[in-house]
């Protein structure tokens, strides 16, 4: 395998091959996600929500992010590796957020960082990419702010949000940024964007007219089912198949049917 980097994701963009990214927080799962063929694995601080069970992003630490990323570096062979940032690890000044990004690239060996934000953090970008740490920006629906927007309802939807958006996302690509994940934005307003900067714009809940798309890995193998938003499409039903197989084992253990004979030495 060719391994996936910026500079390919660029170029993907400038010939119209669009962009496959899942999440993954794990060796195991990141084995599957990278051998399947997905070019960007996203070390999401998601991983707060499926992984640890807290009602938002805001709890997990970048010590816990460190050890998920660490897991997914050591399964991959081609993806590149995207680590969010997670919520006050940068937002306090930009001395802080390089810390906490070369943290991420020394001790897990991951290939770029994600933040959340545009004009608000435009200074610690700036610190990170002079350091020559990859940023991938991320706008729209910020989970980390999950507390000033109140609810995870369509952002952007009046042209003053819609507008800040735009700037903020030609602001990131002006200081070199290499890609930008777009969540839960009306699709006309991600396909606008998306033609308007050079750098590929990743979407959730954005639409078709961007340059690629990501899904949490979780949501898209069907393994929650109580998180239904109309942006997902789920490929297996895992929740349904692994509680069936797992029964299976209850009641096979209670029978006696398992293990058999050849089962045993
Ligand atoms: O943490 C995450 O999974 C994300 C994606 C939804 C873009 O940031
Ligand atoms: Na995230």
């Amino acid at each position: 395998y060719k391994r996936v980097t910026t500079k390919s994701l660029i170029e993907m963009k400038q010939n119209g091959e669009k962009i496959s990214m899942l999440t993954a927080y794990d060796f195991t799962m990141a084995k599957i996600v990278d051998s399947a063929g997905v070019d960007v694995i996203l070390v999401g601080d998601s991983a707060s929500n499926v992984m640890a069970g807290h009602e938002t992003t805001l709890p997990i630490t970048l010590d816990q992010m460190i050890y998920h990323a660490s897991g997914v570096v050591r399964a991959i062979e081609r993806a590149l590796v995207v680590v969010d940032l997670p919520f006050g690890s940068y937002q306090s000044d930009p001395k802080e957020a390089l810390r906490s990004a070369i943290r991420i690239m020394k001790e897990s060996g991951g290939h770029a960082v994600k933040l959340e934000g545009g004009s608000e953090i435009k200074d610690s970008i700036k610190r990170i990419l002079n350091a020559g740490i990859p940023v991938m920006g991320h706008l729209g629906l910020t989970p980390q702010s999950i507390y000033k927007f109140g609810t995870y309802t369509v952002r952007a939807k009046e042209d003053e949000e819609a507008d800040k958006l735009i700037e903020d996302a030609k602001m990131l690509e002006r200081v070199g940024c290499f890609a930008l994940v777009l969540e839960k934005i009306p699709a006309k307003l991600a396909k606008k964007v998306a033609e308007s900067i050079s750098i590929p714009v990743i979407g959730i809940g954005a639409g078709s007219g961007v340059d690629g798309q990501v899904l949490v890995i979780h949501d898209m193998l069907g393994m929650n089912n109580e998180f239904n938003p109309r942006f997902l499409r789920r490929y297996l039903d895992l929740y349904d198949q692994m509680t069936k197989a797992i029964g299976q084992y209850v009641t096979d253990v209670k029978a006696v049917d398992f293990p058999n004979e050849n089962e045993q030495y």
